[in-house]
């Protein structure tokens, strides 16, 4: 989901009263803090007339059809884009990672929780992605928010598109820079923020494709005005990678740009079937967001199982090109189904 949200939460907040009502006598006092909770009745408006969108119980494997409700459904809202969540292949390599390196980690990638099997997944993403250097992180969620905290620092200024995931609004808020803001994929209103910009550090971060508009960042125009202004250019790939490129290899490789763009980060809950995040960009800067991204420092590391079936699924999309052709087929076939009957798709 991007920032198309209502403030922190997904439904609109009742608004806070002028004034606490006393609660009836007998009644203990709740503390203030907790007030929010009585006053968010709007899921509850919408659960009562069978209007509520979310948390959806599935009880079958993530695929092209699910079962809810005991009755089989047309899946349009997985980001599985190659089909492969439910690979006998890959459910194989999580099993196996499981008998022998166990269920979990036990500590973060910075202590006791680096496996060998971590490091390979790391040097496999930095050869697909073609940089010199990977990190994987435990969810995409915290690579961005260790990645841009990380590196924004009290002096810099990071620059995110008005769509941006909302990982990566969260991830420049808890930068110490100051964040600005500039239209979807205006790289005008882009060139002008940065323009007017005084610090001497400023990184650019955006969306490969964008979730929810299903558009493209204007990636070379992006390039052109980072180094006009010696920003920094951190790309987003969740939804590229599997998608996009020569072997699926994200935004960056379709537009021919892998050297002009600083750092390459992405997820494993799409494409790649299984859960954790990635960043890849030169050594120098991997080396330095392994001592300073809180986001991996503080946190367990990815599970074995996910980390061998990422692998596994990374191989598989690489040998099977025919995916990403399916994917193509499908998405013009529902673009143009949803274009006849009257929908406006966008860009
Ligand atoms: C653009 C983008 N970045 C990051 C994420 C977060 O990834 P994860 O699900 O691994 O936390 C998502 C997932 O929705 C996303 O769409």
């Amino acid at each position: 989901m991007s920032q198309t949200l209502d403030g922190p939460g997904l439904l609109r907040d009742n608004p806070e009263p002028e004034t606490r009502e006393t609660p009836a006598e007998g009644l203990p006092l709740r503390p203030g803090v907790l007030d929010k909770c009585d006053r968010f009745t709007k899921a509850e408006e919408l659960r009562e007339v069978g209007l509520y969108p979310y948390f959806r119980i599935i009880e079958s494997a993530q695929d092209t059809e699910v079962m809810i409700e005991g009755k089989p459904m047309l899946m349009l809202g997985s980001n599985s884009y190659m089909g492969l969540t439910n690979d006998p292949r890959i459910k194989e390599a999580a099993i196996e990672a499981t008998r022998l390196y166990g269920t979990g980690c036990a500590g973060s990638r910075f202590l006791n929780g680096t496996l060998n099997i971590h490091i390979e997944l790391e040097e496999q993403i930095a050869a697909y992605l073609e940089k010199d250097a990977a990190l994987v992180f435990t969810t995409g969620y915290q690579t961005n928010l260790g990645v841009i905290s990380a590196l924004v620092g009290r002096e810099d200024n990071v620059f995110i598109d008005r769509t941006d995931h909302a990982s990566i609004v969260d991830g420049a808020r808890l930068g110490f820079g100051k964040t600005l803001k500039f239209m979807h994929n205006d790289v005008e209103d882009l060139d002008r923020l940065l323009g007017n910009s005084p610090a001497r550090g400023k990184m650019i971060v955006v969306d490969g494709i964008y979730s929810m508009e299903g558009d493209i960042a204007k990636l070379p125009d992006i390039v052109r005005v980072a180094k006009k202004h010696r920003a920094a250019v951190f790309v987003d790939d969740a939804h590229a990678v599997g998608v996009l490129g020569k072997l699926g290899n994200g935004t960056a490789d379709h537009f021919n740009l892998t050297d002009s763009v600083d750092i390459i980060g992405g997820t494993f809950s799409k494409s790649l079937a299984s859960i954790g995040g990635y960043v890849a960009a030169d050594s120098a800067v991997i080396d330095y967001l392994k001592h300073h991204a809180r986001a991996l420092i503080f946190s367990a590391s990815m599970a074995p199982a996910c980390v061998a079936a990422t692998r596994r699924a990374l191989e598989i999309i690489i040998a099977e090109p025919e995916r990403r052709a399916l994917l193509w087929r499908t998405t013009h076939f529902m673009l143009k189904g949803l274009r006849e009957i009257g929908f406006d798709t966008g860009e």
